[in-house]
């Protein structure tokens, strides 16, 4: 399979991506320059996350509890477990905590603000059961509670965007697991280098003619995108289409396969709609069983669809999970400024939680979450 195979002329738009002074202007809080430091988030974050997890048992089970730009790390996590030997990982995005737990599961909360309502519901209900806990975030309510109960929180940096502090949220769990997991523990340096070295290429200074994740979010910029991934990276396909929902503001979605291949593909080669989408298959890395039906779903949808591969550098499966996180990071955040949309704010979701505020959940201005009945 051919990779980052970009056929549309990327001229006419080029002006906009490649002039620093327009790519200033439209990105005025530097949503590119943070999102690109994920290799130092996730150093920083280790070196802070290490003293915290020392604390913990080694866990049986991991449930996550979060939502959104917060849960994710819980779907990153559970796919370097599951990949790398490590514990099972779960994630639950719902109010209602998690009630079968035990001595040896680990019940860890993620939320950034630390003021999510559905996040902060199901903790306290998963606090409830035998299990040990761990909370991650900037502080809010989420670390009030767990002060009072003695559950170890691993703090992270305040007045970020919750999608732009990923390394930060990750690397509590990255080193939970890297602590029992020598494999992993022995990728990741390696991974962190892997990952500096990438991003050079996808620089704001770097032409569009050069650089894949321009060259991506110009490819993207009429068509609906729908993210497909194996599924140990489907975690990684659902991170690509929430960054283009919310840096770019666009609808996206994403899948998984083989299992889209049983179902999805009908709608995708008989439904006269599916003419506006365009569809990215992410590339698992190496040619495992993984990748040996993307050839044939490729040739269908490229039937009816814009069809896009796209083939991690790295062979192995950390570097190649971390480096198409960032790759989806920057496409999205460049098709904002293709669109002339700021990247930052996320208008829709505050507005929501104001309305779950309204209706007794609470809420605390300026986090940007709901707190309130749990
Ligand atoms: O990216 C975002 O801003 C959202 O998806 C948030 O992460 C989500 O609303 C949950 O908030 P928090 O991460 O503060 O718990």
């Amino acid at each position: 399979m051919a990779p980052h195979n970009l056929t549309t002329p990327v001229r006419p738009w080029a002006p906009v991506l490649d002039d620093p002074e327009r790519l200033r202007q439209g990105d005025p809080l530097g949503m590119v320059g943070i999102l690109s430091s994920l290799p130092e988030q996730l150093e920083e974050g280790l070196r802070r996350a290490r003293e915290v997890v020392a604390r913990l048992p080694r866990p049986e089970r991991v449930t996550v509890v979060g939502m959104g730009g917060s849960a994710i790390v819980g779907d990153l996590a559970a796919a370097l477990a599951d990949r790398y030997g490590g514990p099972e990982v779960r994630v639950r995005r719902t109010p209602d905590g998690p009630r079968d737990l035990g001595r040896r599961d680990l019940l860890v909360a993620v939320s950034y603000s630390g003021d999510t309502w559905e996040t902060l519901r199901a903790y306290q209900q998963g606090l409830r059961t035998p299990a040990g806990a761990l909370t991650v975030g900037s502080g809010g309510q989420l670390r009030a509670v767990s002060d009072a109960k003695g559950v170890p929180h691993a703090g992270v940096p305040e007045g970020l965007p919750p999608r732009a502090a990923l390394g930060y949220l990750l690397a509590p769990l990255l080193a939970l697991l890297a602590r029992d997991v020598p494999p992993l523990a022995e990728a990741l340096p390696g991974a962190l280098e892997g990952l500096a070295r990438a991003r050079q290429g996808w620089a704001p200074v770097v032409p569009t003619a050069e650089n894949l994740a321009k060259g991506l979010a110009i490819r993207l910029r009429d068509r609906t995108p729908i993210v497909y991934a194996p599924l140990p990276l489907v975690g990684v396909a659902r991170r690509w289409q929430t960054q283009l929902n919310e840096n770019a503001k666009v609808l996206a979605w994403h899948g998984g396969l083989p299992e889209g291949a049983h179902n999805e593909v009908v709608g995708w080669l008989e439904d006269p709609r599916a003419e506006g989408f365009a569809a990215l298959l992410l590339e698992a890395p190496g040619e495992g069983v993984w990748n040996a039906f993307l050839p044939g779903f490729r040739e269908l949808l490229a039937e009816r669809l814009d069809v896009v591969a796209v083939r991690p550098r790295a062979t192995a499966f950390l570097p190649a999970l971390l480096e198409l996180v960032l790759l989806g990071d920057l496409t999205s955040a460049y098709l904002a400024l293709l669109r002339g949309v700021d990247p930052w704010p996320v208008t829709a979701i505050g507005r929501l939680k104001a309305k779950l505020a309204d209706r007794g959940l609470g809420g605390t201005p300026g986090r940007g979450s709901a707190e309130g009945e749990i």
